[in-house]
């Protein structure tokens, strides 16, 4: 049987990029060789094009070795090239049947990719531009978790315009509607880059600032009393039917909360247990949150469904979704996977089948409205 050609295409702009590149590593040392060949394409800090030599394909290193030495090809390579052109230039002129997209955060998540693969009309692994968009919007997500009747946390979004005019009304609305403390982040953040726990009304201007430096839009939120739990959500690979979501894990910082430091910074920062210790009714309501979260924002593929776990009265609520959640073979979406039967490598199969199932879906469709 031929294999099927599955273009890796890692790396890229965001502040995500180094986590990317372990990510990625992973998937590659992982896809199945029997039925996939690999094409590593890394894209680099400045956003610039490389095909990957074998060595991006033997790795055994934690990340990849990328972008020395390696063939470039710019975005767009060529002015008159078709974006179809570029793509598949981007992938060396052998082409491919499928990207599979490891880029965390900006670019690569939040659907301006997947813009790119629609237009040069490829097929790609995980959501579409509508449920990538959205779920990098903590905003718009939270808006539509809610209209679905699921529970959120009470909050308040600013925008930069809004705040520089009434700083002290937005203060007093947050305190008497959510209260100290509470917590301030960007709407389009990752990593817990810019949140901030606020604890009293002195602090709160500061954060509120720092919080816009990265993005135009600030979310408020009450601060929960939380555990975190996360659920590994999959497409149903039967079209239509409810998407499949897996056992839960827990993460536990060792911080004030699970901030950039504890993530990245310290070694000891967070404990990651799998499976969370819930009893089954927890686990049968955070797994139903989980499963009409990843249909209410249209998700496809794949989600990390993250929840808060209020530790006073029991509640549970969405926090956000990720995407195309960190890959490498400790992060949480594949460890959740494996613990509830599903190995890393057979997950990666299941994705690309997703990928080239809804390729195929669309490529069905009438865009001639000459032939209706
Ligand atoms: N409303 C909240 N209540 C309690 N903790 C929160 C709240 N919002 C954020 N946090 C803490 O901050 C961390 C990062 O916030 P999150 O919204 O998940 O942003 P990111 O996309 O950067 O992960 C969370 O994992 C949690 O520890
Ligand atoms: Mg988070």
């Amino acid at each position: 049987m031929k294999k099927i050609r599955v273009a890796v295409l890692y790396g890229g702009r965001s502040g995500e990029h180094e986590v990317a590149l372990r990510s990625a590593a992973s998937v590659i040392r992982n896809l199945d060789r029997s039925k996939f060949e690999i094409l590593p394409i890394g894209i680099d800090k400045n956003g610039k094009w490389h095909q990957a030599g074998p060595e991006a394909l033997t790795s055994d290193s934690a990340s990849l070795p990328i972008f020395r030495n390696l063939p470039e090809v710019s975005l767009p390579a060529n002015p008159d090239a078709s974006v179809t052109g570029v793509v598949s230039q981007g992938a060396s002129a052998s082409s491919f049947d499928i990207i599979f997209p490891v880029m965390h955060g900006t670019n690569g998540e939040d659907g301006a990719a997947q813009g790119l693969f629609e237009l040069a009309e490829v097929a790609y692994v995980g959501c579409g531009v509508l449920a990538s968009a959205v779920g990098m919007d903590k905003d718009v997500a939270k808006r539509l978790v809610a209209a679905a009747g699921l529970p959120v946390v009470p909050s308040l979004c600013l925008r930069k315009g809004e705040w520089s005019a009434k700083k002290k009304e937005i203060l007093a609305r947050a305190e008497k509607e959510l209260g100290f403390p509470c917590f301030v982040k960007p709407v389009n953040s990752g990593s817990s880059v810019g949140v901030h726990k606020v604890k009293s009304a002195a602090d709160f201007n500061a954060a509120v600032e720092d919080a816009f430096r990265f993005d135009v839009k600030v979310l408020v939120e009450k601060a929960i009393p939380a555990r975190e739990i996360e659920l590994s959500v999959l497409e149903n690979p039967k079209y239509g039917e409810p998407p499949l979501v897996s056992i839960a894990g827990e993460v536990n910082a060792n911080h004030e909360f699970y901030s950039y430091e504890a993530k990245y910074l310290d070694d000891n920062g967070a404990e990651l247990l799998i499976p969370a210790h819930l009893t089954p009714a927890q686990l049968a309501r955070a797994q139903e949150i989980a499963r009409n979260v990843f249909t209410t924002l249209e998700c496809e593929g794949l989600a990390r469904c993250d929840l808060f776990l209020d530790k006073v009265t029991g509640e549970f609520y969405f926090n956000e979704v990720n995407t195309l959640p960190g890959f490498t073979s400790i992060s949480m979406y594949p460890k959740m996977w494996e613990a509830s039967g599903l190995p890393y490598a057979e997950l990666l199969t299941k994705l690309v089948e997703l990928g080239i199932a809804r390729h195929e879906r669309k490529k069905a469709l009438v865009r001639d409205f000459k032939d209706i």
